[in-house]
């Protein structure tokens, strides 16, 4: 670049390099989205088409950067974790926040129309962003946790809220003050006497949210590549840390095993991606 009077002006740019050595989580938070929702009208509680919207745009993110490990997400929120050696953008806290943002939103709204095919996308929806460090293991844990028993305590609560409204006819207001002052089991036991809903039988991506990890997936003899899953485990008992050992150790991603009529959307997106792929670099050989 030629050098000109004007150059003083960068060293007024501040550097922003996080720490070495600490696990480095990004979480994205759609701005609003109590109104996005009801402006697209989502199924309530949990509209099934949005949250693998949120999971396919999370997996871009993924795809991009090699050196996140996990990704969560649950509601209007995903948290990204890069590992500790992460040296991408050689950890400048704003590049790292504004492009995993910018590309998540991008891939919101790019999928967007294979995602929720029948609705249009009336305005922009935006995310906002922040970087939060984890200098030990169980730091990290502790976080996902947090994340998880956020999800376990509104959806229990939304899913309870959403049957007095919708079933019993209650209006907003009579099912908040049905509900106030209630327990977990409360709200277990009046889900299964009113509504005959066992909470515990509710799809998994509702009651835990969406972990996405790296694994080499194989598809009975069809496929065996790595890509990434997705998973509605538990993350707060220890089971989960020990099935996954990769994730606190030594990283190299491990096995993925899945049979063919139990694919997930998520999964389903990247296989139709790479056969995509694969038909146009056909193409392209034999023109
Ligand atoms: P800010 O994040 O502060 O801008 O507010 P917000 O309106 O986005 O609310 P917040 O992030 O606290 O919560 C997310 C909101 O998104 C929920 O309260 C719901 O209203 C809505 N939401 C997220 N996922 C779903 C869904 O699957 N179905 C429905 N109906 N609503 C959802
Ligand atoms: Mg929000």
């Amino acid at each position: 670049m030629a050098c000109s009077r004007f150059e003083y002006v960068k060293s007024f740019e501040q550097g922003d390099d996080v720490l070495q050595n600490v696990w480095i989580v990004i979480r994205l938070d759609g701005k609003g989205f109590h109104k996005f929702s009801k402006v697209h009208d989502f199924d309530k509680p949990n509209d099934a088409n949005a949250l693998n919207l949120m999971n396919i745009a999370a997996v871009a993110v993924m795809e991009e950067f090699r050196d996140i490990i996990l990704a969560y997400g649950q509601s209007d929120e995903y948290s990204f974790v890069f590992r500790k050696e992460t040296n991408v953008f050689n950890r400048r806290a704003s590049k790292l926040l504004s492009y995993v943002t910018s590309l998540f939103t991008s891939s919101y709204v790019y999928n967007w129309m294979h995602c929720m095919s029948k609705k249009t996308l009336l305005y922009p929806p935006c995310f906002d962003g922040r970087i939060v460090l984890y200098p030990s293991d169980q730091n990290l844990r502790d976080y996902l946790s947090w994340r998880q028993a956020d999800v376990h305590i509104n959806n229990l609560y939304n899913t309870a809220f959403w049957n007095l409204v919708l079933k019993s006819g209650l209006t907003n207001q009579e099912a908040e003050t049905e509900l106030r002052g209630t327990f977990s089991a409360d709200k277990n036991e009046l889900l299964f006497t009113k509504f005959g809903i066992n909470y515990n039988n509710l799809p998994a991506m509702f009651r835990k949210g969406t972990i996405l990890l790296r694994k080499r997936v194989k598809i009975e003899n069809s496929l065996n590549r790595q890509l990434i899953v997705d998973l509605h485990n538990d993350m707060i008992r220890d089971k989960f840390w020990k099935d996954h050992t990769e994730l606190l150790g030594k990283y190299k991603p491990g096995d993925y095993v899945c049979e063919l009529e139990n694919i997930s959307t998520v999964l389903k997106h990247q296989i139709d991606k790479l056969n995509t792929n694969e038909k146009q670099e056909n193409i392209e050989c034999c023109s």
